[in-house]
This record gives C-alpha cells, sequence and structure tokens, in this order.
C-alpha cells in the first residue's frame, strides 16, 4: 500500500502530479501523503486493539506543525527530546498532557517548562537527571512523573549509529541500577514513579529484539512489586524499521507480538514510533541540473543535496529513486549527487536509469529524518514541504529565502 504511484506514465502522490507540483513550487521539494500518515497511525491504534494505549509519535521523524497537527487530531502522544520539540507540539494542538520527554541531556529548565506543561512522563536517562529533576520539582513545589530508561543490553541489529540498547549506549541505564533509581524516586517527596521505557535502536527489521527487551523490561516490573513499588504505563519505545530495500514486518504483527505479552497486565501500553509513520508518506522531488557522463562514474548532479537529505551521507543509507517520468531507452548507471562540495555529498549510487538533464526525481521513503535532518550547510536554503490532502496541494513549510539564511546573524559596529 502506497500513496505515491505511476498513473499515465507519471509519479502521482494522492492522485496529485509531481510533474504538477514542481512546476509550481519548484525543487528541491518535500512531498507528503497525509492518507498514508492517517493510515499508518492507525495501523499502530487498531493493531493494539482494547488494551489500554498511548501511541506518541517521536516528533525527531518529521516535527512540521501540520504532521504534528494531523497526528494530534488523530489523538496521538507526542515523545519529544527537547523543549523545542515539547513547544512545537503544543503549538501545533497537541495535548501537553499526552507527552513523554526522552533524551540523555535534559536541563533544568527544559525540566520546568515541561513540569508546567503538565506532561504525562519524564523518560529518565540518568541517576543525575533524575537528582537534578527532584531538585527541580522541590523548587516548583510539584510532583514530576517519572520512568526510567532502561538499557536491556539488546544488539537491535542496526546501524552503530542508530543502535542504543547496548550497554557500550550512551542511553538509559542497566537493569540493576534502574531498580536502585526506582527505589530512590519513590522515597524522594517530589518524584513519582509511573512508568517503565526503554529504546533499542531504529530501523529495526526483526520483532525478535524487541520481545527481548521486553522481557528484561518485565522481570524489572516484577522485582519493583516485590519493593512494593508499581507502575502505571510500560513504554516499549519506538524502531520498528520501514521497507526501504528490504523488507520490514508489518506494525500489526509487530504491535500484536508486543501486546500479547502484557494482555494480563494492568499496564497502559506506550509506543513511540517516528519513522515507520512518516518514511513512507513522503518523497523528495528534485531536477537533474546536469548528467556528467564518464569512463569511471557517471554523475547525474540533482539540485536536493546532504544538506536537505542526510541519511545517504551520514549512513550509507539506501533509498529508491524513482523518475517522476521514466524514460523508455537503455537504462545507464549513475550516481545521484548534490551541488554541495563534499564527495560524500550523494543521494544514492549506482542506479540504472535512463537520464536527461531537466528529468524530475523522486527520493523515496524520505518522510522521516529527512527535513528534520536537513541544514543550511554551502548556505543553502531548505527546501519547501507539501502536503497533500484529498487531491489538493498545501504549502506546510515555505523554502527559506537567501535572507532567511543569516536572519539570526549581526555585524556588531566594532567588526572592522
Ligand atoms: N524514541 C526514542 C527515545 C528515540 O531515540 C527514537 C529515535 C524514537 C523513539 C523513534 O524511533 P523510530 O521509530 O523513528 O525508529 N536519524 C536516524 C534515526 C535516528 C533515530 C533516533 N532515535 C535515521 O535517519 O535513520
Amino acid at each position: 500500500m502506497t500513496s505515491f504511484n505511476q498513473q499515465d506514465g507519471a509519479l502521482h502522490c494522492e492522485g496529485v502530479s509531481l510533474e504538477a507540483i514542481a512546476q509550481t513550487h519548484g525543487t528541491p521539494t518535500y512531498v507528503y501523503s497525509h492518507t498514508a500518515i492517517k493510515d499508518a497511525f492507525l495501523s499502530y491504534q487498531n493493531a493494539v486493539g482494547d488494551h489500554p494505549h498511548l501511541i506518541c509519535y517521536a516528533v525527531k521523524a518529521n516535527s512540521n506543525l501540520s504532521i504534528l497537527r494531523t497526528l494530534a487530531t488523530l489523538g496521538a502522544g507526542f515523545d519529544v527530546v527537547s523543549v523545542g520539540e515539547l513547544e512545537r507540539v503544543m503549538v501545533a494542538g497537541g495535548d501537553a498532557g499526552k507527552v513523554v520527554f526522552s533524551g540523555v541531556g535534559k536541563t533544568a529548565s527544559e525540566m520546568r517548562r515541561a513540569l508546567e506543561a503538565g506532561i504525562k512522563c519524564f523518560n529518565v536517562e540518568s541517576e543525575a537527571e533524575l537528582r537534578l529533576l527532584a531538585a527541580v520539582a522541590e523548587q516548583m513545589a510539584c510532583s514530576a512523573p517519572i520512568s526510567i530508561r532502561v538499557n536491556p543490553d539488546v544488539d537491535a541489529g542496526t546501524h552503530p549509529y542508530i543502535s542504543t540498547g547496548l550497554r557500550e549506549n550512551k542511553f538509559g541505564v542497566d537493569v540493576a541500577s534502574a531498580r536502585d533509581l526506582y527505589r530512590f524516586a519513590d522515597d524522594a517527596p517530589f518524584l513519582e514513579p509511573v512508568g517503565i521505557d526503554c529504546h533499542i535502536g531504529s530501523q529495526i527489521l526483526d520483532v525478535a529484539p524487541f520481545i527481548t527487551a521486553l522481557h528484561s523490561l518485565l522481570g524489572l516490573i516484577d522485582d519493583l512489586a516485590e519493593d512494593g513499588i508499581s507502575l502505571d504505563h510500560l513504554d516499549v519505545g519506538g524502531g520498528l524499521g520501514v521497507s526501504y530495500e528490504s523488507a520490514a514486518p508489518a506494525v500489526a504483527d509487530y504491535v500484536s507480538a508486543l501486546t500479547e505479552h502484557i494482555a494480563d497486565r494492568q499496564l497502559e501500553l506506550l509506543f513511540e514510533p517516528g519513522r515507520s509513520i512518516v518514511a513512507m508518506a513522503g518523497a523528495l522531488l528534485t531536477e537533474v541540473l546536469y548528467l556528467k557522463p564518464g569512463d569511471v562514474r557517471q554523475f547525474a548532479v540533482v539540485d536536493a543535496a546532504m544538506n536537505d537529505l542526510l541519511r545517504p551521507s551520514l549512513y550509507g543509507a539506501w533509498q529508491e529513486i524513482q523518475a517522476v517520468k521514466p524514460r523508455a531507452g537503455n537504462a545507464e548507471t549513475w550516481d545521484i549527487v548534490g551541488p554541495v562540495c563534499e564527495t560524500g555529498d550523494f543521494l544514492g549510487k549506482d542506479r540504472e536509469m535512463v537520464l536527461e538533464q531537466g528529468d524530475l526525481l523522486a527520493v523515496m521513503g524520505a518522510g522521516a529524518y529527512g527535513f528534520s535532518m536537513a541544514s543550511n550547510y554551502n548556505s543553502r536554503p531548505r527546501p519547501t514541504e507539501v502536503l497533500i490532502k484529498d487531491s489538493t496541494v498545501h504549502v506546510i513549510g515555505r523554502r527559506e529565502s537567501i535572507t532567511d539564511l543569516w536572519r539570526s546573524e549581526e555585524i556588531p559596529p566594532e567588526i572592522a
């Protein structure tokens, strides 16, 4: 099931021609499908069924306000990792009471703002953070709802940069230390243990590591019960992969595999999916500026670059690249590269395509960790973002202007 498909020899999103979008809005442009986002979110909701649950969309995957609004309207909670993400959620109409706050480096002022907003839970990642949170809550004379992020030391078999559940990673605390932190929190007047969480990595293509991690959390929950500490929720994190190149498990199978293990427990089940909600709902539309045929490699230079979509450069990630209007003829092998002055600036390598200057290409699966990781490197304005809903194109992020690039900079008079 995809919202992007070929119709009459040209790529469309929800029935709207990508060529028409490029004509009206220029390139590079991120194109998102409202239906695809909605369907992906509902596939979580429907799979959990009647068991009490909250799907907390991981804002970092794509934090555009209209996308947050779409999910808030569907009843989503949110997983945030900074006060910036929290403010975005609230501006978009999300309910702070459905927000969990993750991240290893929360500052005192972020804690204050989150307490003031009344978030659902702090996912605490260290003893030092727990102590600071207790002090901040005491100053504010309120109680901070907490969960300890357990690092279950599980190998999720994903890229080392996005593996988070191994002992060597900076995230969470080991099971034994977590039990001590819960005892500390239980005794602290301004902390209230309400949940337990983990997150073992991203783009995970096998359900087994999630189940291993879940067992480790359930074991700790039983130990805590012996200590007289009972929790309201269990947060299994995000991390389910999508089918960029190889098949990913279906959301329904992943959700039911997890739900099955806690069906008989009085625990609200939380998920923090990011990628699996938005990745396949987005494509990055770009134009071929030049072709540079050669003996060793052939380059198609396009107008999108690593600053617009970093995943291929940073992780060596593979994302499908489609011609918006595929041409007949003899395909050749092209490296699809951007204008940024780095050899690592590529969107795809060794792609068999029939290309001509001026052709439009779509980098698929670009809805997650695309725009949200974009930068202004090489003083390139970030792209337009459009959301297609009911066959109408809505601009949900305008292309930055050249003057936007230095809007926060100054030249003090003393600077000669
Ligand atoms: N919860 C926490 C605490 C996380 O750290 C993450 C992602 C998520 C939820 C969402 O995970 P997802 O369902 O999206 O896999 N930039 C990388 C991905 C980094 C993921 C970091 N944490 C990429 O483009 O592949």
